[in-house]
């Protein structure tokens, strides 16, 4: 057996806490492979809200919910993750059962165009409000791009102060890549809805 990638670990340990009929959210929708991934383990009576600030991102991850025909269980916001808080339908609160994001650039699309610590924060934040008890919160951080690794030095010096009566926060990094990706998980405590 070989490890999976840390991306791959994301997508089990999400898959872990989704069912038939869950409520989740893709904060950076990017070409919708995550997006996917979740209308796909939600079923087909569950939901996802996704959001992105760039149209073409929204147009490609359409693109390919339609061709996998679950684009109905999917609304997609040409929004920052910032305003999810004020998006996602009131009665979601405290009833997401995952929340992804995978920050950077978009893979193909205008490198300049990147995720901010200033944006980033209020909605790890908004996240964790509006998670599930027994929901999880993913952060894929790339380091390899201009003000990739400030961003990720900010979200783990908050992530790793959260209270731990509430909530679980772990990291998973390659050691032996120059610059690889790492995720961090973050799991809600409570009785699971
Ligand atoms: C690494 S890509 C996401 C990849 C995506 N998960 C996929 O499966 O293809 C990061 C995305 O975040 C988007 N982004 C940048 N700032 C954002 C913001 N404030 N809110 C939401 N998305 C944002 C970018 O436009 C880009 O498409």
């Amino acid at each position: 057996m070989s490890l999976p990638s840390t991306l791959t670990l994301a997508h089990h340990l999400v898959e872990g806490v989704l069912h038939s009929g869950s409520l989740a959210v893709d904060a950076t929708v990017g070409n919708g492979k995550d997006t996917l991934f979740l209308a796909r383990a939600v079923g087909v009576s569950g939901q996802v809200h996704g959001f992105d600030i760039q149209q073409e991102a929204l147009d490609r991850a359409e693109e390919r919910l339609r061709a996998a025909g679950v684009a109905e269980r999917v609304r997609l916001h040409r929004k920052g993750h910032q305003q999810m808080a004020e998006t996602l339908p009131p009665d979601w609160r405290g009833k997401v059962r995952a929340v992804m994001f995978n920050l950077g650039y978009l893979p193909g699309g205008n490198p300049t165009v990147i995720t901010r610590t200033d944006t980033t924060l209020p909605a790890l934040e908004q996240s964790l409000e509006w998670l599930a008890p027994g929901g999880i919160l993913t952060v894929m951080l790339y380091t390899g791009h201009p003000g990739g690794k400030e961003e990720a030095d900010r979200v783990l010096e908050v992530l790793k102060k959260l209270d731990a009566r509430r909530f679980r926060t772990v990291c998973c990094q390659t050691l032996n890549r120059r610059q690889a990706p790492f995720l961090i998980a973050v799991s809600k405590s409570g009785k699971t809805v």
